[in-house]
């Protein structure tokens, strides 16, 4: 069994051997922080994008779902932001060679601090029946004292960024004595400032060429079409513009896998409010985004707020849900009150009005926006390693399996003919042949049956159909379910029913 250490190492290898994630261009030793998606992996995804979408355009009638290009004329940049503030403070050290963000070197301390305070309150759980913890951490000397120094820490670290003053992160690099993770060294260059964005040139004659970027947030786009959206959908506010797409970053430091990567996908929705009404909205989209995620079941304790100290240069509050990923609590997804930052930056620069006429208040405004930002390749590692169970079975035999929701998991249902032979791989095409219409299907008929139900176990399948020739008399199966590997005997015709109805999106989003 792993522990948590080996935990995401386990999962990375299971995706490789299952068809869920490879190292992109692998077989030249692949890129860094890019991956692919294989045959499993693009299934579970599109179903977690099926469960977005569907959620914000199908549930809300005032949110409508657009799909914008990747390059955009290179003033949205300038405009948004990016190009002046989307920038990560960077330092290096000089004996490992190694790169890294200066303000999670410094919030590595802050969780280390906030870590030990954890362990003294463990501590005296165990000891005081009747334990408040609430009452333990403001009486308590050593976590009083924890807590004094994280404060100092934030307080420092929160004026640094905010005034982008590079000389002070080294300040507190130095002050704080931190060494490189990997050699020990306190031997650190300035921190410098590092723009995330990536830059092409479009046009084929080097006069006409223009720097553009790759978009590093699909937001913009939405932002820009604002008022097509708006005008062509008759919108009245309050409304939102949802939207699947790529986003890129060269990410200083790009590890953990999916976690960080340098080309992902985000889901994002800007929800457009009236000025005044948008902590209302973002309180609204804080709760309704928490729903959603609990509503898979992965286990509510997994899930906690946290709200950014660092607000965003767009932003007048924002907050995470953070998961509880292999390597501990981390962002999930961002929900941003992003004022009228960007509308009034793109009328700004374009010169075009980018005002909504309220013709409740006979006035025109510039709309506030709400946001909810998820990365969808973060959203399939939570998936993915929540799912992820090694289990020692009562017979002593061991098992990996995939507890994946069945509405999300790449396939719904495998059909098995117990043997290669007597007609059973017949029937059992027969009964695919209708099945495949409903809910997506999987044939097998390779290797001893307990083999293939393991096999349907790692990658996540929730039912297994066993044909055998009982059913060739009286039309019935076996149906084994993955979590509980109970095993019941059903009719064929019911099969439709149960398989679509446990596998539903639909029903899914009911529950939410
Ligand atoms: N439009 C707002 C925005 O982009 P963000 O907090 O920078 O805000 C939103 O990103 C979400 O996108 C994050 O919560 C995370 O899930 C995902 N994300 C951001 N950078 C990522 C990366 N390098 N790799 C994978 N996902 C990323």
């Amino acid at each position: 069994m792993a522990n948590e250490d080996n935990l995401l190492k386990n999962i990375i290898a299971h995706s490789k051997e299952y068809g869920f994630i490879f190292p992109s261009s692998e077989i030249y030793d692949g890129l860094s922080a890019v991956y692919d998606y294989g045959q499993n992996g693009s299934e579970l995804k599109n179903n977690i994008k099926d469960y977005w979408w569907k959620f914000m355009t199908m549930l809300h009638d005032n949110i409508v779902g657009i799909d914008a290009a990747i390059f955009m004329h290179p003033t949205t940049w300038k405009a948004s932001g990016h190009v002046d503030a989307f920038n990560d403070p960077m330092v290096d050290n000089k004996d490992s060679k190694k790169r890294y963000r200066a303000d999670q070197l410094i919030e590595g301390v802050i969780e280390k601090l906030e870590e030990k305070i954890e362990k003294e309150v463990e501590k005296a759980a165990k000891r005081f029946e009747n334990f408040d913890r609430a009452m333990f951490v403001s009486t308590n000397a050593r976590v009083l004292e924890y807590q004094k120094k994280i404060d100092e820490i934030n307080d420092r670290l929160k004026t640094a960024m905010g005034n982008g003053d590079m000389a002070a992160l080294k300040q507190i690099i130095i002050d704080l004595e931190i060494a490189d993770p990997i050699s020990g060294s306190r031997n650190w260059t300035d921190v410098r400032q590092f723009n995330l964005m990536f830059s092409t040139e479009m046009g084929s004659i080097a006069d006409d060429a223009n720097k553009i970027y790759l978009r590093p947030e699909t937001a913009q786009g939405i932002f820009v079409n604002f008022l097509n959206v708006q005008k062509t959908g008759r919108m009245k506010i309050p409304f939102g513009i949802a939207q699947i797409g790529k986003a890129f970053r060269n990410e200083i430091v790009a590890r953990q896998f999916i976690f960080r990567m340098r080309e992902f996908e985000q889901m994002e929705m800007q929800f457009f409010v009236k000025p005044g009404e948008e902590m209302q909205w973002y309180e609204f989209w804080k709760a309704k985004r928490l729903k959603w995620h609990k509503a898979l079941g992965l286990g509510e304790e997994n899930y906690r707020y946290h709200d950014h100290l660092n607000l965003a240069h767009y932003a007048n509050a924002a907050c995470d849900i953070q998961f509880n990923f292999p390597m501990g609590f981390r962002e999930l997804e961002g929900i941003h009150s992003r004022t009228d930052f960007d509308l009034k930056n793109h009328e700004n620069y374009s010169g075009k009005k980018m005002q909504y006429f309220d013709p409740e208040d006979n006035q025109n405004y510039i709309p506030y926006v709400v946001e909810t930002s998820i990365g969808l390749d973060r959203m399939f590692l939570a998936v993915l390693s929540a799912s992820y169970k090694e289990e020692k079975l009562a017979d002593g035999s061991e098992r990996v399996v995939l507890r994946i929701p069945a509405p999300l998991a790449p396939n719904k249902v495998a059909i098995l003919p117990l043997v290669k032979k007597d007609g059973l791989p017949e029937k059992a095409m027969e009964i695919m042949n209708e099945l495949k219409f409903h809910v997506r299907c999987f044939y097998e008929e390779k290797d001893a049956i307990g083999k293939r139900y393991r096999r349907q176990d790692a990658i996540g399948t929730p039912y297994c159909v066993t044909v055998d020739h009982q059913t060739l008399t009286d039309n019935t199966v076996t149906i084994r379910h993955r979590d509980s590997m109970a095993q019941d005997r059903v009719s064929i015709a019911s099969l439709k029913d149960t398989l679509t109805d446990a596998c539903s999106i639909n029903n899914l989003l009911k529950s939410i």
